[in-house]
Protein backbone atom coordinates (compact mmCIF):
# COMPACT_ATOMS: atom_id res chain seq x y z
CA UNK A 1 0.00 0.00 0.00
CA UNK A 2 1.47 3.16 -0.88
CA UNK A 3 0.53 6.71 0.61
CA UNK A 4 0.73 10.17 -0.63
CA UNK A 5 1.20 13.53 1.06
CA UNK A 6 0.35 15.69 -1.47
CA UNK A 7 1.27 19.23 -1.30
CA UNK A 8 -1.59 21.83 -1.20
CA UNK A 9 -1.52 23.73 -4.36
CA UNK A 10 -3.86 26.56 -3.23
CA UNK A 11 -2.60 29.89 -2.41
CA UNK A 12 -3.15 30.42 1.70
CA UNK A 13 -2.58 27.26 2.35
CA UNK A 14 0.15 26.34 4.73
CA UNK A 15 -1.51 23.24 6.12
CA UNK A 16 -0.24 19.70 5.53
CA UNK A 17 -1.88 16.41 5.56
CA UNK A 18 1.16 14.44 7.39
CA UNK A 19 3.63 14.84 10.02
CA UNK A 20 6.88 12.86 10.82
CA UNK A 21 4.75 10.77 13.52
CA UNK A 22 1.80 9.95 11.42
CA UNK A 23 4.36 8.95 9.24
CA UNK A 24 5.77 6.17 11.39
CA UNK A 25 2.55 5.00 12.42
CA UNK A 26 1.58 4.51 8.35
CA UNK A 27 5.26 2.70 8.15
CA UNK A 28 4.50 0.44 11.08
CA UNK A 29 1.29 -0.86 9.43
CA UNK A 30 3.21 -2.17 6.24
CA UNK A 31 2.43 1.43 3.95
CA UNK A 32 5.37 3.10 1.83
CA UNK A 33 5.11 7.01 2.53
CA UNK A 34 5.55 9.34 0.07
CA UNK A 35 6.02 13.17 0.71
CA UNK A 36 5.73 15.84 -2.28
CA UNK A 37 8.92 17.63 -2.32
CA UNK A 38 8.09 21.26 0.24
CA UNK A 39 5.10 20.06 1.28
CA UNK A 40 5.82 20.48 5.15
CA UNK A 41 7.74 23.62 4.94
CA UNK A 42 5.31 25.90 5.66
CA UNK A 43 4.30 23.98 8.92
CA UNK A 44 7.51 23.75 9.84
CA UNK A 45 8.69 20.70 8.66
CA UNK A 46 11.31 19.86 6.46
CA UNK A 47 11.75 17.23 3.76
CA UNK A 48 15.04 15.77 6.00
CA UNK A 49 12.05 14.94 8.95
CA UNK A 50 9.64 12.91 7.21
CA UNK A 51 12.75 10.98 5.34
CA UNK A 52 13.35 10.75 8.82
CA UNK A 53 10.54 9.20 10.05
CA UNK A 54 10.71 6.70 6.61
CA UNK A 55 8.89 8.59 4.05
CA UNK A 56 10.26 8.85 0.70
CA UNK A 57 10.45 12.27 -1.05
CA UNK A 58 8.87 12.83 -4.64
CA UNK A 59 7.99 15.68 -7.21
CA UNK A 60 4.54 13.83 -7.91
CA UNK A 61 3.45 11.64 -5.39
CA UNK A 62 0.34 10.47 -5.86
CA UNK A 63 0.68 9.50 -9.07
CA UNK A 64 0.47 5.68 -8.53
CA UNK A 65 -0.52 6.11 -4.73
CA UNK A 66 -3.11 3.81 -3.37
CA UNK A 67 -3.94 6.55 -1.13
CA UNK A 68 -3.81 10.45 -1.44
CA UNK A 69 -3.68 12.35 1.62
CA UNK A 70 -4.37 16.55 1.43
CA UNK A 71 -5.80 19.22 3.62
CA UNK A 72 -7.74 21.14 0.64
CA UNK A 73 -9.59 19.32 -2.24
CA UNK A 74 -7.28 18.37 -5.53
CA UNK A 75 -8.02 20.55 -8.50
CA UNK A 76 -9.46 18.98 -11.44
CA UNK A 77 -5.95 19.18 -12.63
CA UNK A 78 -4.50 16.88 -10.04
CA UNK A 79 -7.26 14.51 -9.96
CA UNK A 80 -6.42 13.30 -13.72
CA UNK A 81 -3.12 12.48 -12.73
CA UNK A 82 -4.62 10.10 -9.64
CA UNK A 83 -4.89 5.92 -10.12
CA UNK A 84 -8.18 5.09 -11.01
CA UNK A 85 -9.62 3.44 -7.44
CA UNK A 86 -7.60 5.80 -5.59
CA UNK A 87 -8.43 6.86 -1.96
CA UNK A 88 -8.36 10.34 -1.68
CA UNK A 89 -8.80 12.15 1.81
CA UNK A 90 -9.38 15.70 2.39
CA UNK A 91 -11.44 18.31 3.45
CA UNK A 92 -13.67 18.07 0.42
CA UNK A 93 -15.75 21.67 0.87
CA UNK A 94 -18.32 19.73 -0.95
CA UNK A 95 -21.53 22.21 -0.65
CA UNK A 96 -22.63 24.03 -3.59
CA UNK A 97 -19.19 22.29 -5.80
CA UNK A 98 -21.20 19.87 -7.68
CA UNK A 99 -18.62 20.55 -10.72
CA UNK A 100 -15.87 19.65 -8.48
CA UNK A 101 -17.37 16.45 -6.82
CA UNK A 102 -18.19 15.22 -10.36
CA UNK A 103 -14.91 15.58 -11.47
CA UNK A 104 -13.63 13.50 -8.62
CA UNK A 105 -16.28 10.84 -9.73
CA UNK A 106 -15.29 10.89 -13.50
CA UNK A 107 -11.35 10.74 -12.03
CA UNK A 108 -12.69 7.25 -10.88
CA UNK A 109 -11.15 7.86 -7.19
CA UNK A 110 -12.48 7.24 -4.06
CA UNK A 111 -13.04 10.65 -2.10
CA UNK A 112 -13.61 11.29 1.39
CA UNK A 113 -14.79 14.23 2.81
CA UNK A 114 -13.36 14.70 6.52
CA UNK A 115 -15.40 17.47 7.17
CA UNK A 116 -18.88 15.49 7.04
CA UNK A 117 -17.32 13.28 10.11
CA UNK A 118 -21.06 11.42 11.75
CA UNK A 119 -20.39 13.37 15.27
CA UNK A 120 -19.99 9.98 17.23
CA UNK A 121 -18.12 9.04 20.41
CA UNK A 122 -15.80 6.55 18.09
CA UNK A 123 -15.31 9.63 15.44
CA UNK A 124 -14.52 12.26 17.58
CA UNK A 125 -10.52 11.41 17.13
CA UNK A 126 -11.55 11.85 13.73
CA UNK A 127 -13.18 15.36 13.98
CA UNK A 128 -11.57 17.71 11.73
CA UNK A 129 -14.02 20.25 12.74
CA UNK A 130 -13.51 19.60 15.92
CA UNK A 131 -9.74 19.92 16.03
CA UNK A 132 -9.42 23.13 13.59
CA UNK A 133 -12.36 24.84 15.48
CA UNK A 134 -10.46 24.53 18.80
CA UNK A 135 -7.34 26.05 17.41
CA UNK A 136 -9.22 28.76 15.31
CA UNK A 137 -10.97 29.86 18.83
CA UNK A 138 -7.80 30.36 19.84
CA UNK A 139 -6.31 32.42 17.76
CA UNK A 140 -9.07 34.66 17.01
CA UNK A 141 -8.49 35.97 20.93
CA UNK A 142 -4.76 36.38 19.88
CA UNK A 143 -5.70 38.12 16.66
CA UNK A 144 -8.03 40.26 18.49
CA UNK A 145 -5.52 41.53 21.47
CA UNK A 146 -2.91 41.90 18.81
CA UNK A 147 -4.95 44.45 17.15
CA UNK A 148 -6.36 45.94 20.33
CA UNK A 149 -4.32 48.66 21.40
CA UNK A 150 -4.86 48.11 25.07
CA UNK A 151 -3.60 45.42 27.48
CA UNK A 152 -6.07 42.64 28.86
CA UNK A 153 -5.88 42.16 31.77
CA UNK A 154 -6.07 44.71 34.41
CA UNK A 155 -2.87 46.00 35.72
CA UNK A 156 -2.10 47.65 38.77
CA UNK A 157 0.91 49.77 38.38
CA UNK A 158 2.77 53.06 40.10
CA UNK A 159 2.10 54.88 36.87
CA UNK A 160 -1.81 53.65 37.19
CA UNK A 161 -4.23 51.30 36.37
CA UNK A 162 -5.14 49.47 33.03
CA UNK A 163 -8.73 47.87 33.67
CA UNK A 164 -9.16 44.55 32.61
CA UNK A 165 -10.32 44.25 28.87
CA UNK A 166 -14.19 43.21 28.29
CA UNK A 167 -14.53 40.17 25.53
CA UNK A 168 -17.92 38.90 24.16
CA UNK A 169 -18.02 35.70 22.37
CA UNK A 170 -21.00 35.11 20.50
CA UNK A 171 -21.46 31.43 19.10
CA UNK A 172 -20.36 28.82 21.74
CA UNK A 173 -19.45 25.71 19.53
CA UNK A 174 -16.08 24.34 19.72
CA UNK A 175 -14.68 27.57 18.61
CA UNK A 176 -16.16 29.93 20.83
CA UNK A 177 -15.38 27.50 24.08
CA UNK A 178 -12.04 27.78 23.29
CA UNK A 179 -12.18 31.82 22.18
CA UNK A 180 -13.76 32.10 26.21
CA UNK A 181 -10.88 29.70 27.75
CA UNK A 182 -8.46 32.11 26.11
CA UNK A 183 -9.78 35.18 26.88
CA UNK A 184 -9.96 34.07 30.47
CA UNK A 185 -6.44 33.11 30.71
CA UNK A 186 -5.56 36.53 29.09
CA UNK A 187 -7.15 38.41 32.02
CA UNK A 188 -10.13 39.35 30.15
CA UNK A 189 -13.52 39.82 32.01
CA UNK A 190 -15.37 37.87 29.48
CA UNK A 191 -19.07 37.23 28.60
CA UNK A 192 -20.46 34.72 25.99
CA UNK A 193 -23.93 34.11 24.09
CA UNK A 194 -25.41 31.36 21.91
CA UNK A 195 -29.07 30.20 21.17
CA UNK A 196 -28.60 26.64 22.49
CA UNK A 197 -29.70 26.20 26.57
CA UNK A 198 -27.26 23.39 26.82
CA UNK A 199 -24.18 26.07 26.10
CA UNK A 200 -24.96 28.08 29.17
CA UNK A 201 -23.64 26.10 31.67
CA UNK A 202 -20.58 25.23 29.49
CA UNK A 203 -19.85 29.09 29.24
CA UNK A 204 -20.41 29.56 33.02
CA UNK A 205 -18.18 26.40 34.02
CA UNK A 206 -15.27 28.50 32.16
CA UNK A 207 -16.06 31.24 34.18
CA UNK A 208 -17.82 33.62 32.15
CA UNK A 209 -21.18 35.02 32.18
CA UNK A 210 -23.88 34.01 29.80
CA UNK A 211 -25.91 36.36 27.82
CA UNK A 212 -29.56 35.17 25.83
CA UNK A 213 -32.97 35.61 24.99
CA UNK A 214 -33.72 32.91 27.13
CA UNK A 215 -37.44 32.61 25.75
CA UNK A 216 -39.42 29.27 25.06
CA UNK A 217 -37.77 29.44 21.47
CA UNK A 218 -34.63 28.96 23.13
CA UNK A 219 -35.35 26.03 25.29
CA UNK A 220 -36.20 24.52 21.59
CA UNK A 221 -33.20 25.80 19.63
CA UNK A 222 -31.02 22.97 19.20
CA UNK A 223 -31.07 20.35 16.92
CA UNK A 224 -30.79 16.31 18.18
CA UNK A 225 -27.77 16.70 16.50
CA UNK A 226 -26.40 19.03 18.66
CA UNK A 227 -26.54 21.96 16.07
CA UNK A 228 -27.97 25.44 16.34
CA UNK A 229 -31.36 26.44 14.28
CA UNK A 230 -32.04 28.96 12.18
CA UNK A 231 -34.59 31.28 14.62
CA UNK A 232 -37.10 32.87 13.75
CA UNK A 233 -37.60 37.05 12.60
CA UNK A 234 -39.11 37.39 15.72
CA UNK A 235 -36.35 35.88 18.51
CA UNK A 236 -33.77 37.66 15.97
CA UNK A 237 -35.05 40.77 17.18
CA UNK A 238 -34.92 40.31 20.57
CA UNK A 239 -31.50 38.55 19.84
CA UNK A 240 -30.15 41.87 18.49
CA UNK A 241 -31.66 44.07 21.36
CA UNK A 242 -30.22 42.47 23.85
CA UNK A 243 -26.75 42.60 21.76
CA UNK A 244 -27.09 46.02 20.90
CA UNK A 245 -27.45 46.85 24.36
CA UNK A 246 -24.47 44.87 25.78
CA UNK A 247 -21.85 45.24 23.07
CA UNK A 248 -21.13 49.05 23.18
CA UNK A 249 -19.63 48.08 26.21
CA UNK A 250 -16.91 45.41 24.80
CA UNK A 251 -13.81 45.94 23.69
CA UNK A 252 -13.15 42.91 21.85
CA UNK A 253 -16.12 40.98 19.93
CA UNK A 254 -15.25 37.23 18.65
CA UNK A 255 -17.91 35.54 16.48
CA UNK A 256 -17.90 31.78 15.71
CA UNK A 257 -21.72 31.50 15.23
CA UNK A 258 -23.05 29.02 12.10
CA UNK A 259 -25.41 27.23 11.09
CA UNK A 260 -24.57 23.75 9.33
CA UNK A 261 -25.80 23.99 5.38
CA UNK A 262 -26.61 27.76 6.00
CA UNK A 263 -25.36 31.58 5.69
CA UNK A 264 -23.69 32.46 8.79
CA UNK A 265 -26.19 34.11 11.14
CA UNK A 266 -25.48 38.05 11.00
CA UNK A 267 -25.75 38.79 14.70
CA UNK A 268 -23.89 42.36 14.73
CA UNK A 269 -25.10 44.87 12.70
CA UNK A 270 -22.97 48.37 11.45
CA UNK A 271 -25.24 50.80 13.98
CA UNK A 272 -23.75 48.58 16.69
CA UNK A 273 -20.31 48.10 15.43
CA UNK A 274 -21.13 52.33 15.23
CA UNK A 275 -22.13 52.19 18.89
CA UNK A 276 -18.25 50.92 20.13
CA UNK A 277 -15.46 52.78 21.14
CA UNK A 278 -13.01 53.46 19.07
CA UNK A 279 -9.95 51.10 19.98
CA UNK A 280 -12.40 48.24 20.03
CA UNK A 281 -12.07 45.42 17.91
CA UNK A 282 -14.38 42.50 16.55
CA UNK A 283 -12.88 39.11 15.25
CA UNK A 284 -15.15 37.63 12.70
CA UNK A 285 -14.42 33.58 12.02
CA UNK A 286 -17.77 33.42 10.49
CA UNK A 287 -16.04 35.35 7.57
CA UNK A 288 -15.43 32.56 5.18
CA UNK A 289 -19.60 31.84 5.06
CA UNK A 290 -20.61 35.31 4.73
CA UNK A 291 -20.04 36.72 8.35
CA UNK A 292 -21.81 37.17 11.61
CA UNK A 293 -19.98 40.77 11.69
CA UNK A 294 -22.06 43.67 8.78
CA UNK A 295 -19.44 45.05 7.45
CA UNK A 296 -16.67 42.36 7.83
CA UNK A 297 -14.24 41.34 4.87
CA UNK A 298 -12.62 38.36 3.95
CA UNK A 299 -8.84 38.40 4.50
CA UNK A 300 -8.90 41.81 5.54
CA UNK A 301 -8.85 44.28 8.52
CA UNK A 302 -11.69 46.70 8.13
CA UNK A 303 -11.79 50.44 10.04
CA UNK A 304 -14.75 51.82 10.52
CA UNK A 305 -14.77 54.74 12.53
CA UNK A 306 -12.02 53.71 14.85
CA UNK A 307 -13.48 50.42 15.17
CA UNK A 308 -11.22 47.17 13.43
CA UNK A 309 -13.29 43.92 11.82
CA UNK A 310 -10.86 40.98 11.69
CA UNK A 311 -12.08 39.32 8.54
CA UNK A 312 -9.02 36.68 8.34
CA UNK A 313 -9.14 33.89 6.12
CA UNK A 314 -8.24 29.77 6.95
CA UNK A 315 -7.99 31.04 10.90
CA UNK A 316 -6.39 27.27 11.60
CA UNK A 317 -3.57 28.42 8.65
CA UNK A 318 -2.57 31.01 10.76
CA UNK A 319 -1.64 28.42 13.39
CA UNK A 320 -0.07 25.71 10.55
CA UNK A 321 2.42 23.74 12.77
CA UNK A 322 -0.30 22.63 15.16
CA UNK A 323 -3.57 22.84 13.04
CA UNK A 324 -1.46 20.28 10.69
CA UNK A 325 -0.44 18.33 13.77
CA UNK A 326 -3.98 17.52 14.59
CA UNK A 327 -5.45 16.89 11.15
CA UNK A 328 -2.47 14.54 10.31
CA UNK A 329 -3.81 12.76 13.35
CA UNK A 330 -7.45 13.02 12.65
CA UNK A 331 -6.62 11.43 8.83
CA UNK A 332 -4.47 9.17 10.64
CA UNK A 333 -7.35 7.11 12.69
CA UNK A 334 -9.63 7.38 10.34
CA UNK A 335 -7.05 5.72 7.53
CA UNK A 336 -6.45 3.21 10.46
CA UNK A 337 -10.18 2.50 10.22
CA UNK A 338 -9.70 1.71 6.17
CA UNK A 339 -6.60 -0.87 6.83
CA UNK A 340 -6.95 -4.82 7.06
CA UNK A 341 -3.54 -4.63 9.84
CA UNK A 342 -3.23 -8.66 9.03
CA UNK A 343 -3.04 -7.90 4.83
CA UNK A 344 -1.34 -4.55 5.51
CA UNK A 345 -3.92 -3.42 2.73
CA UNK A 346 -6.83 -1.21 2.15
CA UNK A 347 -9.95 -2.83 3.32
CA UNK A 348 -12.87 -0.40 3.60
CA UNK A 349 -16.43 -1.49 5.04
CA UNK A 350 -18.82 0.32 3.22
CA UNK A 351 -21.62 -0.61 5.61
CA UNK A 352 -19.71 1.19 8.34
CA UNK A 353 -21.47 4.53 9.64
CA UNK A 354 -17.97 6.69 9.07
CA UNK A 355 -17.46 5.65 5.58
CA UNK A 356 -21.38 5.89 5.17
CA UNK A 357 -20.95 9.69 6.41
CA UNK A 358 -17.88 10.57 4.99
CA UNK A 359 -17.74 8.87 1.02
CA UNK A 360 -18.30 11.43 -1.57
CA UNK A 361 -17.63 9.35 -4.81
CA UNK A 362 -16.65 5.70 -5.88
CA UNK A 363 -17.09 3.88 -9.03
CA UNK A 364 -17.66 6.74 -11.62
CA UNK A 365 -20.30 8.26 -9.33
CA UNK A 366 -21.07 10.44 -6.59
CA UNK A 367 -22.34 8.33 -3.83
CA UNK A 368 -23.40 10.51 -0.71
CA UNK A 369 -27.14 11.17 -0.14
CA UNK A 370 -26.69 14.64 0.04
CA UNK A 371 -24.72 15.85 -3.27
CA UNK A 372 -26.05 12.98 -5.29
CA UNK A 373 -26.96 14.52 -8.84
CA UNK A 374 -31.01 14.44 -8.76
CA UNK A 375 -32.10 12.53 -11.35
CA UNK A 376 -35.31 13.09 -13.67
CA UNK A 377 -38.54 11.58 -12.38
P1 LIG B 1 -21.05 25.40 14.75
O1 LIG B 1 -19.68 25.71 14.24
O2 LIG B 1 -22.05 24.82 13.83
O3 LIG B 1 -21.68 26.75 15.36
C1 LIG B 1 -21.01 27.53 16.32
C2 LIG B 1 -21.99 28.01 17.37
O4 LIG B 1 -22.82 29.05 16.86
C3 LIG B 1 -22.95 26.94 17.91
O5 LIG B 1 -22.77 26.80 19.30
C4 LIG B 1 -24.33 27.49 17.56
O6 LIG B 1 -25.30 27.14 18.52
C5 LIG B 1 -24.06 28.98 17.53
N1 LIG B 1 -25.10 29.78 16.86
C6 LIG B 1 -25.78 29.50 15.72
N2 LIG B 1 -26.68 30.47 15.44
C7 LIG B 1 -26.57 31.40 16.43
C8 LIG B 1 -27.22 32.64 16.71
N3 LIG B 1 -28.17 33.11 15.91
N4 LIG B 1 -26.85 33.32 17.81
C9 LIG B 1 -25.89 32.86 18.63
N5 LIG B 1 -25.23 31.69 18.42
C10 LIG B 1 -25.56 30.98 17.33
O7 LIG B 1 -20.95 24.49 16.05
P2 LIG B 1 -19.85 23.43 16.47
O8 LIG B 1 -18.72 24.11 17.08
O9 LIG B 1 -19.58 22.55 15.32
O10 LIG B 1 -20.62 22.61 17.61
C11 LIG B 1 -21.95 22.16 17.43
C12 LIG B 1 -22.31 21.10 18.45
O11 LIG B 1 -21.63 19.89 18.19
C13 LIG B 1 -21.98 21.46 19.88
O12 LIG B 1 -23.05 21.01 20.68
C14 LIG B 1 -20.76 20.65 20.19
O13 LIG B 1 -20.63 20.38 21.56
C15 LIG B 1 -21.09 19.41 19.40
N6 LIG B 1 -19.91 18.60 19.08
C16 LIG B 1 -19.99 17.23 19.23
C17 LIG B 1 -18.90 16.43 18.94
C18 LIG B 1 -18.99 14.95 19.10
O14 LIG B 1 -19.91 14.46 19.71
N7 LIG B 1 -18.07 14.21 18.53
C19 LIG B 1 -17.65 17.01 18.46
C20 LIG B 1 -17.69 18.43 18.32
C21 LIG B 1 -18.80 19.18 18.63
Amino acid sequence: MRIAVARETEAGEPRVAATPDTVKKYKAVGADVVVSRGAGIASGILDADFEAAGATIADNPAADADVVLKVRRPSDAEIKTYKKGAVVVAIMDPYGNDAALKALADAGVIAFAMELMPRITRAQSMDVLSSQANLAGYRAVIDGAAEYGRALPMMMTAAGTVPAAKIFVMGVGVAGLQAIATARRLGGVVTATDVRPAVKEQVQSLGAKFIAVEDDEFKQAETAGGYAKEMSKDYQAKQAALVAEHIKKQDIVITTALIPGRPAPKLVSAEMVKSMRPGSVLVDLAVERGGNVEGARLGEVVLIDGVKIVGHANVPGRLAASSSALYAKNLLTFLDSLIDKKEKTLAINWDDEIVKGTALTRDGAVIHPNFKPKTAA
